[in-house]
């Protein structure tokens, strides 16, 4: 028995919350992983506490002696960038009694002075100073044990910035499996990099945070949840594309590891700043988008080009890190603060010497659709909220849409149970050859 079998149900209480029934082709979710208190004191430990969680992205952090403080999983970080151009991530708390060092969000500065007792720290983590050093004995910092505390894990992957709370975790580019190609689409898409801008959108919601994994892969509710925005499109652009259609255009992935992808190439009604353009953005705008093409199809070929370009990707990086590469980029982290209620921060990501009149097709597109008062968000968070009041009720979520096919089209749900298997993997300590198939 393990430190989290409850007594007399051992860990397969967990692994029964998911019906995974292939012969039947059923895939049932029990509602108690979305209500449970007992369920989220796990997930904090086995999920939050050992998966390689996204922290920030390198363009946060350009500068030498620029930081970011931010919470991961409620653990307060700080990322540095020192001298050197290395990066360290620290806990933000400091070794004396525990306040935190950097009260700032972001900034570029020498180091941190803890506002409680004045320690100061420098950017890597270094205790430098103390009022009344005297008292404490002069060896009292020679194994660095008074220095900030760094995090067990941190790696970057294509400017993306993750952190792990255990050590036994396998190496970052190992956990993303298949999601790091699709995490190079994004970051290709800029000839010199991509950078964030603006800053974090932050909302919540009354909701469990896995139904935000969910709907984020989900293109089965695109038409009947989004309709006011396709329907906004064809007025604007004319277009072609009936709402019905949209979802069942292109295929879902699983990328190994719990994560998965929606994806289709070129077939959206959407313009995507770099690089499809849309008659909605007017004919002063065409030749622009159309270079912006051209570059992209010279610089990585024509097949990659062509993906990087023209691709529309909705991704979920198991557990809770989801990039829209769709018509703004945006990247999305949430972190339950009790079974039916979790915190949202989101990002917009884009290439790096943008054009202004690029950047402003790219919020626009941004704001109408991914932002937190855009089509999108509000009619989600209302359908996540709205499911959770119907958890109370009991009973078994259905996630069995095309569990005979081996070519799910978006409109099916393996998506979703690549990361249910997965979940259950981790919480139950189930076998890897679960994770597979449709
Ligand atoms: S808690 Fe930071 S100096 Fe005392
Ligand atoms: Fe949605």
């Amino acid at each position: 028995m393990n430190a989290f079998d409850v007594p007399g149900r051992g860990n397969d209480w967990l692994a029964g919350m998911i019906n995974d029934d292939r012969a039947n082709a059923r895939f049932q979710v029990d509602r108690t992983v979305f209500t449970g208190e007992d369920v989220l004191a796990i997930e904090r430990e086995r999920i939050f506490g050992q998966c390689w969680l996204y922290l920030a992205h390198t363009s946060e952090v350009l500068t030498p002696g620029s930081y970011v403080s931010r919470d991961v999983a409620g653990r307060p970080l700080l990322l540095t960038r020192d001298k050197e151009g290395e990066l360290h991530v620290f806990y933000n708390t400091c070794t004396h009694r525990g306040a935190k060092v950097c009260r700032e969000r972001r900034g570029n500065g020498g180091g941190f002075v803890c506002p409680y007792h004045a320690w100061a720290f420098n950017v890597k983590g270094e205790l430098v100073n103390m009022p009344g050093r005297d008292a404490l004995p002069p060896e009292a910092n020679d194994n660095g044990e008074l220095d900030l505390m760094r995090v067990e894990q941190f790696d970057v992957f294509k400017g993306f910035i993750f952190v792990c709370f255990s050590k036994k975790t396998e190496p970052l580019v190992d956990y993303l499996a298949g999601a790091g190609d699709y995490l190079a689409y994004v970051a290709d898409q800029g000839p010199n990099g991509m950078e964030i801008i603006g800053g974090a959108q932050e909302y919540s919601a009354d909701a469990n945070w896995k139904m935000l994994t969910e709907n984020s892969v989900d293109g089965y509710h695109g038409a009947p949840t989004h309709s006011t925005y396709f329907d906004y499109l064809r007025d604007r652009d004319g277009g072609p594309k009936k709402v019905r259609e949209v979802g069942t255009v292109g295929w879902v992935k699983n990328l190994g590891n719990g994560h998965a992808v929606s994806e289709s190439i070129g077939a959206l009604p959407w313009g995507r700043p770099y690089a499809r353009w849309v008659p909605g953005w007017g004919e002063k705008s065409r030749a622009e988008v159309e270079a912006l093409e051209k570059e992209i199809m010279n610089r990585l070929g024509p097949e990659r080009g062509k993906v990087v370009a023209q691709g529309d990707r909705n991704m979920i990086i198991f557990p809770n890190l989801v990039i829209n590469d769709i018509m703004a980029v945006t990247v999305r982290t949430y972190y339950p603060v009790a079974p039916g209620r979790m915190n949202i921060n989101s990002w917009t990501l884009a290439p790096t010497g943008e054009s202004e009149a690029s950047r402003d097709r790219r919020m626009r597109n941004f704001v109408e659709f991914l932002g937190p008062a855009g089509f999108a968000t509000p009619d989600d968070v209302e359908m996540l909220e709205s499911a959770q009041k119907g958890y109370a009720a009991g009973g078994w979520n259905d996630c069995s849409r095309g569990m005979r096919t081996n070519n799910p089209s978006k409109t099916e749900e393996l998506q979703l149970r690549t990361f249910w298997r997965r979940w259950r993997q981790v919480m139950a300590a189930r076998d890897k050859s679960e994770l597979q198939g449709p």
